[in-house]
């Protein structure tokens, strides 16, 4: 299973000082060192991690595939339709959020959806659509002829952490997910199963062609093993875990632990 990187973070922290380092054209590096197969990066609407430069550059000098994650933005698609990285995964963006919550809403978008399909298709840039792990948004996604689908792991993500870890504990508790540990890992299995039933669906042959299935998002050192077990996903993209882990153990060793994970079935 591929493992994309999503480097957002490193360019987080630089915009704190504002300065020039750290540079996340220099994670790139190290990430193909550590055995990642991919680079993600999100050129979000408020730019308020990676910046256009960070996104010429990088798709410019990666000796790794570029995954740019992009809302429905006109100028944000427009200048990446110029810059033609390897793959575009369309996400859905609210300028409030902490990160991406939820999976597009591919019914309320659909037209808009398919122009831009239509124009990344043009500059030859394969696409995805991030989605939560429901069987409409698989099927609209095959109609619409994207090449991939992202499955939206957030959900799966958070009832773990609320049963395995101290956060519901704290004021940062998942005020939804409160609920007793049994019912908790009924809801995981029920996450996974519908992770997995979405993954089936996505990669079988049926009228339209098939679409290759990736998963993203909370994604960590603990979680992330019964994801791999899923045998229809072929990538996973990680972000937080891995740059979080890699304040402590450097990137190299963080990204390397991550593949270890992942092969641990
Ligand atoms: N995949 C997509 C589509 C995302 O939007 C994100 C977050 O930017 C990730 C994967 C990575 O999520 P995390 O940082 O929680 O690992």
């Amino acid at each position: 299973m591929r493992l994309g990187v999503n480097i957002d973070h490193i360019a987080t922290l630089r915009e704190a000082r504002a300065i020039y380092e750290p540079d996340p054209l220099e994670a790139v590096f190290i990430a193909k060192n550590a055995g990642a197969s991919q680079i993600t990066l999100h050129l979000r609407e408020d730019r308020r991690h990676i910046h256009d430069s960070d996104v010429k550059r990088i798709v410019e000098s990666s000796p790794l595939p570029v995954n740019i994650e992009s809302a429905l933005d006109e100028k944000v698609i427009d200048y990446l339709c110029a810059i033609v990285p390897q793959r575009i995964t369309l996400v859905p963006e609210k300028r409030e959020e902490i990160t991406t919550e939820g999976g597009l809403d591919i019914e309320s978008h659909y037209e808009s959806i398919r122009e831009v399909l239509k124009a990344f298709e043009a500059q030859g840039i394969a696409t995805a659509l991030f989605i939560d792990p429901k069987k409409e948004s698989i099927f609209l996604a095959r109609e619409l002829g994207a090449q991939a689908v992202e499955l939206h792991t957030g959900r799966y993500a958070n009832l773990h952490l609320m049963k395995n870890t101290n956060l519901s504990r704290t004021h940062r508790r998942i005020t939804e997910l409160d609920l007793p540990p049994q019912e908790l890992e009924s809801e995981i299995q029920k996450s996974l199963d519908s992770i997995g039933q979405c993954a089936k669906l996505a990669t079988s042959s049926m009228d339209t062609r098939a679409l290759e299935c990736f998963a993203g998002h909370g994604l960590n050192y603990q979680n992330v093993a019964d994801i791999v077990r899923i045998p229809y996903i072929s990538e996973l993209n990680i972000g937080h875990s891995i740059i979080a882990r890699s304040v402590f153990v450097g990137l190299e060793r963080a990204i390397m632990d991550m593949r270890r994970a992942m092969c641990q079935r």
